[in-house]
């Protein structure tokens, strides 16, 4: 007889507060792992766990409903509306009317203080984009929990995408105990922040250009407690060179995926042999890993050879014809 599964429904951003709450009251079945779903994440719960027809069963003790759902219910035509939720503010992008009522409800569904819509693409060398405040207080700064870290920001002044956690925990599984690690572009430092919290032995150094990030980079090594992760504010191109000169790096993270590769002869150099590379990038959906290469290869030329691809993955969407992928890539020569 298979077990019949009950999850609790909560929106992405109350997932941790919720588990907490049913860890407490001793409901939630900590052999299962709670699955995304759109918007919401499923969180597994006790229940009558036998099912009398043996088939498996999930059971949904929906607690809140989707802005999708109550717009669906109110039979409202919206022609887009999409949001993602950093602490205790959304930033969205709704197309199609009626910006107000949805940013009021998206604040309602996800219990946040603020919503901004997106009023620019990311721009410039901080890759910031302009925000316009659509409901709550105007007060963009928070802080944001994910992988047993927390990182304060300014969503206004610096970049921060909660879409990539999944990346940030992958490499701190893959860094081992004693390794030296450079992130380059660390913005306010969560790779950084993730490594050095799961990996006490290794030493992070993150460097970053913004002076407003490397404000919330120390800040946030201080909130974590972390004793090896260092904040190094300025230009990688000036930074790294001076930091190579007694020791090279195990591993080198270059979350910079548009135009990331002109950095990659830096990270080269910067890597000991034998070590990896985390290179994020955007590329042709058609042809994702010759698109890649071809930017590896005439910023890298006959060094190029000397770098082998080990994993990639997909990391996201990005429009019609592009994706964000990564390559892992080891320094065999
Ligand atoms: C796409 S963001 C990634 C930030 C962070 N790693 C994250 O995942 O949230 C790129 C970051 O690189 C920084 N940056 C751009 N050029 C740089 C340079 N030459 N040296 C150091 N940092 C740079 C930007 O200010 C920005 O914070």
């Amino acid at each position: 007889m298979e077990k019949e599964s009950y999850f609790v429904k909560v929106p992405k951003g109350k997932a941790g507060e919720k588990i907490k709450e049913l860890n407490q009251k001793k409901e939630l079945r900590v052999e299962l792992k709670p699955k995304k779903e759109g918007e919401f994440i499923l969180i597994p719960i006790k229940g009558n766990q036998t099912s009398p027809d043996g088939r498996e069963k999930f059971k949904v003790r929906k607690e809140h409903k989707s802005v999708k759902d109550t717009l669906k219910e109110r039979g409202e035509k919206i022609k887009k509306c999409r949001y993602e939720v950093i602490g205790e503010i959304a930033i969205c992008e709704i197309e199609g009317g009626k910006e107000k009522e949805i940013a009021e409800l998206i604040a309602k569904t996800n219990n946040v203080r603020s919503v901004y819509a997106k009023a620019s693409a990311l721009e410039g060398e901080y890759r910031v984009r302009k925000l316009k405040l659509l409901y709550g207080e105007d007060n963009p700064i928070t802080t944001y929990k994910e992988n047993g870290v927390r990182i304060a920001l300014d969503v206004k002044k610096v970049f921060f995408s909660p879409r990539l956690s999944y990346e940030r925990a992958r490499i701190a599984s893959l860094t081992k105990n004693g390794e030296r690690v450079l992130v380059m572009f660390a913005g306010v430092g969560p790779f950084a922040l993730v490594i050095g919290k799961q990996k006490k032995e290794a030493k992070v150094i993150g460097v970053e250009i913004n002076e407003e990030a490397c404000k919330y980079f120390e800040k946030n090594i201080k909130l974590n407690k972390l004793s090896n992760v260092e904040c190094f504010c300025g230009d990688v191109r000036e930074i790294v060179p001076k930091l190579i000169e007694k020791e090279k790096f195990d591993r080198i993270v270059m979350p910079l995926p548009k135009e990331g590769e002109h950095f990659i002869k830096l990270a080269f150099e910067a890597l000991k042999k034998g070590g990896i590379i985390h290179f994020y990038t955007f590329v042709k959906r058609s042809n994702p890993l010759e698109d890649a290469w071809k930017k590896i290869s005439q910023n890298l030329n006959l060094n190029s050879k000397c770098l082998k691809l080990e994993f990639w993955r997909k990391v996201r969407e990005y429009s019609k014809d592009i994706i964000q992928i990564v390559l892992d890539l080891k320094k065999v020569c």
